[in-house]
């Protein structure tokens, strides 16, 4: 038996590797060619401490007070030198890879489909020669733009372990990655180095809502199934906030959780005032009281930086301040000439 632990560093980069029955997961890293930040191995120290952000596993009664409080073990922080597993974890170390001698990964996949919706968006299917990557719900990549050295980031809207990675890529009017998806083939080999990001799924304690902008629908793609394949029951709301009515895509995926997903429901928002959708505005307009739970949800946002800014705002202006709050910015990429100025 062996489990799954995906170790998330300080700087996005996410490494899995295989814990073995009874091993600690400081040995398991170790074996992996992993070095994470650990000084005497033995539960006295406190120099291997991290965050488990999901799974189960033990701890045992061999190290001291002085290397993890009982309110820091209550608080979901462990020692990795003491950490057994019983069951895939979620890890989160706080330091970056480099200085645990490891990086980000890189592989190579194969342009499988290209669907273009109106001029809104694309939904870019890419296959994967040899092991399909693993990642977190939520995660990112980035992906090589052919021929220019330059690379775009994405969320995965499909889920872990697929040997098909699909994307949901918004059409940018002279964007470079936008104009090479208008020109791009199938069988057209592409480079990606990943997986990425601190924005993915943690444990599912309490009710969720999760606040889409655009295309910042495809994490939630992710996420979702992922809780329909593990047949969560916890309440999960989705706003899904655009600007125009075209830029409405994807419907149709979304409403298939509807059926699959117990306690799933979601609303569209569409911003332009000439729209005749039945609501209109921005998502914090449509942000119901139930969904709010009086704070004791969830929430994950993914969109442009506006949009991060204008719900904080928000939960501040309403006084409800959420158990916890994850969000990605979809920031745009400075073109070269910015970057090294
Ligand atoms: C962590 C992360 C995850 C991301 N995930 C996704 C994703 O899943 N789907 C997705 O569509 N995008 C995503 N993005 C944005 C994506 O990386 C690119 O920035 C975007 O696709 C534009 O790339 P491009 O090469 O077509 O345009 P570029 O050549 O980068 O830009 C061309 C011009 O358009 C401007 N521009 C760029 N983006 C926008 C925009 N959204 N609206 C208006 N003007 C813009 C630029 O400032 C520039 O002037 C993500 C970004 C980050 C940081
Ligand atoms: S390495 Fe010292 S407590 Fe874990």
């Amino acid at each position: 038996m062996t489990y799954r632990i995906a170790l998330n560093f300080e700087d996005g980069v996410t490494r899995f590797i295989d814990c073995k029955e009874d091993e600690k997961v400081l040995d398991a890293a170790f074996r992996n060619r992993i070095n994470l930040p650990m000084d005497c191995s033995d539960g006295v120290c406190g120099t291997c401490k991290c965050r488990a952000e999901s799974g189960s596993y033990e701890l045992g009664d061999d190290y001291i007070d002085d290397a993890l409080t009982e309110d820091e073990k209550d608080d979901g922080l462990v020692l990795t030198c003491q950490m057994v597993p019983t069951s895939d974890c979620v890890v989160a170390v706080p330091v970056a890879s480099a200085m645990c001698k490891t990086g980000q990964s890189g592989f190579t996949a194969t342009v499988a489909k290209i669907a273009p919706h109106n001029d809104a968006a694309i939904v870019l299917d890419l296959e994967v020669e040899g092991d399909a990557p693993a990642f977190l719900p939520g995660q990112y990549v980035n992906i090589g733009v052919p021929g220019s050295g330059q690379h775009r980031s994405y969320s995965f809207s499909s889920v872990s372990g697929a040997s098909t990675l699909s994307f949901l890529i918004k059409r940018v009017p002279g964007g470079l990655m936008s104009g090479w998806l208008d020109r791009a083939t199938p069988g057209t080999q592409i480079e990606l180095t990943g997986p990425l990001g601190s924005f993915y799924l943690r444990q599912v304690q309490r009710p969720l809502l999760m606040l889409a902008g655009g295309t910042g629908l495809a994490p939630f793609l992710s996420m979702l199934e992922t809780l329909a394949q593990a047949g969560s029951t916890q309440p999960v709301h989705l706003i899904y906030g655009v600007t125009r009515d075209l830029d409405l895509v994807l419907v149709d995926q979304v409403e298939a959780f509807v059926a699959r997903l117990p306690n799933f429901s979601y609303c569209t928002v569409v911003a332009d005032e000439a729209s005749c959708h039945p609501r209109k505005g921005w998502v914090t307009q449509h942000m119901s009281p139930e969904a709010l739970n009086a704070g004791d949800v969830d929430v994950y946002l993914c969109g442009p930086p506006p949009m991060v800014d204008a719900v904080r705002r928000h939960f501040d202006a309403i006084g409800v301040q959420p158990a916890n709050f994850h969000y990605e910015k979809f920031t745009p990429s400075q073109p070269a000439q910015d970057r090294a100025a």
